[in-house]
């Protein structure tokens, strides 16, 4: 029996309707396992910029900082768009993601034995495939400064600065090499070597801190090779080690090998002893929005993930997981992964009641 406190930020598009199946599903658990979840709810994103002109009101941050985990939804809207870049939905997620200090991402990639249909790739190819993505989340070029746009030599220049720190470096690494003790012990650091100083410091960096794990191998590859090869041989890949910039592009990359963006859900883990955050991979959709349509479940496992990582709950959350494999087993299909006839195409609400159903039953 444990007591927890659990933000929850729906934010933007679709992300109120996925929240609220993820919801349903952590209520069984609770009930199941005598449980206390508290939820709290804040803005965070577009409808806080509606609300309160910013997208991370200080409350939020501080209900965050003051809770046991964060569920997030997604933020951001076309209709932001043409905002100042310092007050777009996105600008929320960052900062709260450094206020945090939630420098380490983990998105896992697998591939349900019953979707590999819903794969674009070929069978042969995706089985068998299981990836644990480490993204650097809280410095890189998202946060580099100098920054901004200037006119220089008249004209209008904007510029980013991407770079690490050898302790950014070295945290992050450690998190990649510990995740491959408990897996198939293989570290693949995705750089641009070739080119970068920062990714020459990065590699060094992640060589000197493999020197701690003698068991895990580790092989380095470019990001441009890392990702062609992550289409052509996936089942290569056991924990990929990348930056804030590469690990997003690779990781929306790497969600289509499992079927579709909508079944990828993400860790967000704090320097020691901080408040975890966990959401879907995917955005707001927000074309999408209340039409029922899209997939809850990279929410659902996101919620999963935050009762292991952040609450310890092992078995609860492998429920979850297994409760998610079962329905997919039973043919139940949101529109995103529908591929065959003889499976039964439902909406965002009913795929969360049967995943919450499942939960329930074991
Ligand atoms: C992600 C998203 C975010 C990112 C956006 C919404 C700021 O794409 O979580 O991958 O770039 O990190
Ligand atoms: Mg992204």
């Amino acid at each position: 029996m444990q007591n927890k406190t659990i933000l929850i930020l729906k934010g933007d598009g679709i992300g109120p309707e996925v929240i609220e199946q993820a919801l349903k599903v952590l209520d069984v658990i609770s009930q199941k396992y005598n449980h206390k979840f508290e939820y709290i709810e804040a803005l965070i994103g577009g409808v806080a910029i509606d609300k309160c002109g910013v997208p991370l009101p200080d409350e939020t941050l501080e209900l965050a900082k003051s809770s046991d985990a964060v569920l997030l939804g997604a933020v951001g809207d076309w209709k932001y768009d043409n905002l100042d870049f310092d007050i777009r939905p996105e600008k929320g997620l960052l900062g709260l993601r450094k206020g945090l200090r939630l420098f380490a991402n983990l998105r896992p990639v697998k591939i349900f034995e019953e979707l590999i249909s819903s794969s674009p790739l070929k069978e042969n190819l995706i089985k068998d495939t299981d990836i644990m993505i480490v993204r650097e989340l809280s410095g890189g070029i998202y946060f580099g400064s100098p920054r901004g746009t200037e006119i220089k030599k008249g004209e209008k220049t904007a510029f980013n600065t991407m770079i690490y720190s050898e302790s950014e470096i070295k945290r992050i690494a450690k998190v990649a090499f510990e995740s491959a003790m408990l897996r198939n012990k293989k570290v693949c650091s995705i750089d641009k070597e070739n080119v970068l100083d920062v990714s020459r410091l990065w590699r060094d960096v992640v060589i000197k801190i493999s020197k701690d794990y003698p068991e895990v191998e580790l092989y380095h590859m470019y990001v441009d090779n890392a990702a062609m090869q992550l289409i052509m041989e996936p089942k290569q890949f056991d924990v990929i080690l990348t930056s804030n910039l590469f690990g997003d592009i690779l990781s929306d990359e790497a969600s289509v090998l499992s079927g579709s963006l909508g079944l990828l859900p993400s860790a967000s883990l704090p320097a020691d002893g901080g408040v975890g955050m966990f959401e879907p991979c995917h955005g707001s959709a927000p074309n999408f929005k209340g039409l029922d349509v899209v997939n809850p479940i990279a929410t659902i496992l996101s919620a999963a993930m935050m009762l292991k990582y952040s609450f310890n709950m092992e078995k609860e959350a492998q429920n979850i997981e297994t409760a998610v494999s079962e329905v997919l087993k039973q043919g139940y299909r949101t529109k995103d992964i529908l591929k065959n006839e003889n499976e039964q195409l439902v909406g965002t609400s009913k795929m969360g009641d049967l995943i919450a159903n499942e939960a329930g039953k074991r």
